[in-house]
Parts: structure tokens; C-alpha cells; sequence
């Protein structure tokens, strides 16, 4: 073998050496990324929630936040009347920050940017655009049955 056939022998070994471990690298890097990615499919809700009574029953004019699979939830029960509960999806209609009830206003807040809802869910004030979203609901059994849709409170036995 002459030299410069050595040494196109040896260049060819080395570029195959650095590719094959480049695309070993790189095979080993995907990986994590495409399940990492995959955490941000979201999952469907479910049809409907059952909430014991001890997560929903609240004194009058106070609130408890739940999750309804990855949404988040605000039980509110009224000061007027007997305590009327009201359920609301707790995003914002604007850019979608998680909203509180500001007790001491009696109105819901969106602190992102400064949006606010009354207790039936209409924009008082702020750049949200619609109201918030009311859950339909029904007591069986004892518990709170919430859902996104009628026809699956329907199902709820
Ligand atoms: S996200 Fe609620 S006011 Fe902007």
C-alpha cells in the first residue's frame, strides 16, 4: 500500500468514526427531547367530576380552587341567600392566567391583567373578552357532579 492511499484509507476511518458517533449523539439527545414534548400533549378531561362533600361545602362569601384533569377549578359559594356554589372554569377569557376570588370585592380577579368577573361569571371590568365558563352541576348521593358538558352530567349515575 502506498502512502497517500494510507492516508485516505485513515481519513475515510476517521470521518466514519466522527459521523457514526455524531449520529449516536444525536439519536441520544432525540430521545429525551420527543418525551419531553410529549408532556405537553394535553390530556382530554374527564366526561365529569364527583366532588366529596368535605371539598365543596364552604361557609358563605369563601372559595376552594380544585383540578378537573389539568383544569383548573373555582368553587365559590355565595353570601346571598342560603350560599348558592358557584363553579366556574378558573381561566381567563383574556390570556388564560388562572383567576381567584377576591373576597374582600366579591367579584373574581385575574391578576395578569387586572381583568374582573362577577359571581355570574361576566367581565366587569379589564381586557378579558367573554365571561368566564360556568360548569353544570348537580348534587347525587351526597356529592357535587360537575361537568363541561350537559350530556355528560346527563350520564353522571
Ligand atoms: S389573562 Fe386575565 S386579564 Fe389578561
Amino acid at each position: 500500500m502506498k502512502i497517500e492511499e494510507s492516508c485516505v484509507a485513515r481519513r475515510r476511518f476517521l470521518c466514519r468514526m466522527l459521523g457514526g458517533g455524531t449520529a449516536a449523539l444525536g439519536a441520544g439527545a432525540a430521545v429525551p427531547l420527543i418525551q419531553y414534548a410529549g408532556n405537553f400533549r394535553p390530556d382530554p378531561p374527564p366526561a365529569f367530576m364527583e366532588i366529596e362533600a368535605k371539598d365543596f361545602e364552604l361557609p358563605p362569601g369563601k372559595a376552594r380552587m380544585l383540578l378537573y384533569g389539568r383544569i383548573p377549578v373555582l368553587l365559590i359559594r355565595t353570601e346571598s341567600g342560603a350560599g348558592e356554589l358557584k363553579v366556574f372554569v378558573a381561566t381567563c377569557t383574556h390570556l388564560s392566567c388562572t383567576v381567584r376570588y377576591a373576597e374582600e370585592s366579591r367579584q373574581i380577579a385575574c391578576a395578569c391583567h387586572g381583568g374582573y368577573f362577577d359571581l355570574e361569571g361576566k367581565v366587569i371590568s379589564g381586557p378579558p373578552p367573554r365571561p368566564l365558563q360556568q360548569f353544570h352541576q348537580k348534587m347525587k348521593d351526597g356529592k357535587l357532579i360537575i361537568a363541561l358538558e350537559q350530556a355528560n352530567l346527563d350520564k353522571a349515575s
